[in-house]
């Protein structure tokens, strides 16, 4: 049986999908029981957990071989933090797992580094760390940008005005990828043991400004063509430095959104789908927004 922690999520509901789909039986870890719902079935096991409870993650090993960690703390409810989610609560999850003699798929970022200057993925790189460091069998799936959350954020931010708020000038080229094509890549990892001790980095086929999003997302039915509006940068910086201390949810957000306007956030995604070329390469207007879960958190 496989565990997926964040099962509840944009990802975990379609690696949970993708797996259901091929036989295989799955526990989902959540929080909340009733945030499972979309994602009960025959093959499907919802346990109640946290992460950041090393206690609870004990008796929800029993009879599992693969551990998939598509959980983030970047925002979303229960006071989450990167910091104790992305590093601690993982590194819970990794504890746990080795001592039940299961693998771990673990969800990263593509860019993962000590150095990054994001705090979510500066705590990716120290689970990753983590993870090569244990003994339990390990594959890391390093992901770009979700473009269904994107699209989502974008044609919400429009409200009634009907002009899409981007935060930044929206013109530096980022790399977006479909959920769909990242669960594949999930899922694969889990049922293939010969990619223990891998790092499979999954991009989509094209990088674009946020400006260019902005455009794809007013080509779908019912949207409006008026321009987008800008957050511009210095206030950003002020929201990242006013609240960094505290360290809110919208501090790293606008801290976030600095990143993704000034950094290189292209990718070349062409590498895996060469080895392994019957995974999904979903451009963005391929995509299709909204999927199997309505999303609750930001990324
Ligand atoms: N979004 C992106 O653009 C992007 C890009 C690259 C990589 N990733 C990675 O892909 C994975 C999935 O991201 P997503 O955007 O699909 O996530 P999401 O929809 O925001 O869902 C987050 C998930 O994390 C779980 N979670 C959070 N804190 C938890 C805790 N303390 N204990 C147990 N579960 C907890 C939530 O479960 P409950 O609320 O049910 O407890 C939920 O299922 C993450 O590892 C993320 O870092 C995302």
């Amino acid at each position: 049986m496989i565990l997926v922690a964040g099962g509840t999520g944009r990802l975990g509901t379609e690696v949970v999908h993708r797996l259901v789909s091929r036989g295989v039986a799955v526990r989902v870890l959540t929080r909340d029981l009733a945030r499972a719902t979309h994602v009960a079935g025959p093959l499907v096991e919802v346990v109640h957990a946290d992460v950041r409870d090393a206690l609870s993650l004990e008796p929800v090993m029993e009879g599992i071989t693969t551990v998939v960690s598509a959980v983030h703390g970047f925002a979303g409810p229960g006071g989450v933090t990167p910091a104790s989610v992305d590093r601690d609560g993982n590194a819970n999850l990794v504890g746990a797992a080795s001592a039940a003699h299961a693998s771990v798929v673990l969800l990263s970022i593509v860019g993962a580094s000590p150095q990054h200057p994001m705090e979510l993925i500066q705590m990716k790189a120290a689970a990753e760390a983590n993870l090569r460091g244990s003994t339990t069998g390990w594959t890391i799936v390093r992901a770009t940008a979700f473009v269904e959350l994107w699209l989502e954020l974008i044609t919400g931010s429009a409200g009634r005005s009907g002009r899409p708020l981007i935060f930044g000038r929206g013109d530096n080229p980022i790399n977006f990828v479909s959920v769909d094509d990242v669960a594949a890549v999930v899922e694969m990892a889990v049922v293939d043991p010969t990619l223990r001790g891998q790092v499979l980095e999954v991009g989509g086929p094209q990088n674009l400004t946020l400006n260019d999003l902005a455009a794809l997302a007013q080509q779908r039915p019912g949207s409006s063509d008026k321009a987008p509006r800008h957050l511009p940068r210095p206030v950003l910086r002020a929201v990242a430095a006013s609240g960094r201390v505290a360290g809110s949810v919208i501090a790293r957000q606008a801290a976030m959104a600095l990143v993704m306007d000034t950094t290189d956030m292209t990718f070349d995604a062409e590498p895996l789908h060469a080895t392994h070329p019957h995974l999904p390469f979903t451009t963005v207007s391929g995509c299709s927004p909204g999927g199997r879960t309505a999303p609750r958190t930001t990324q």
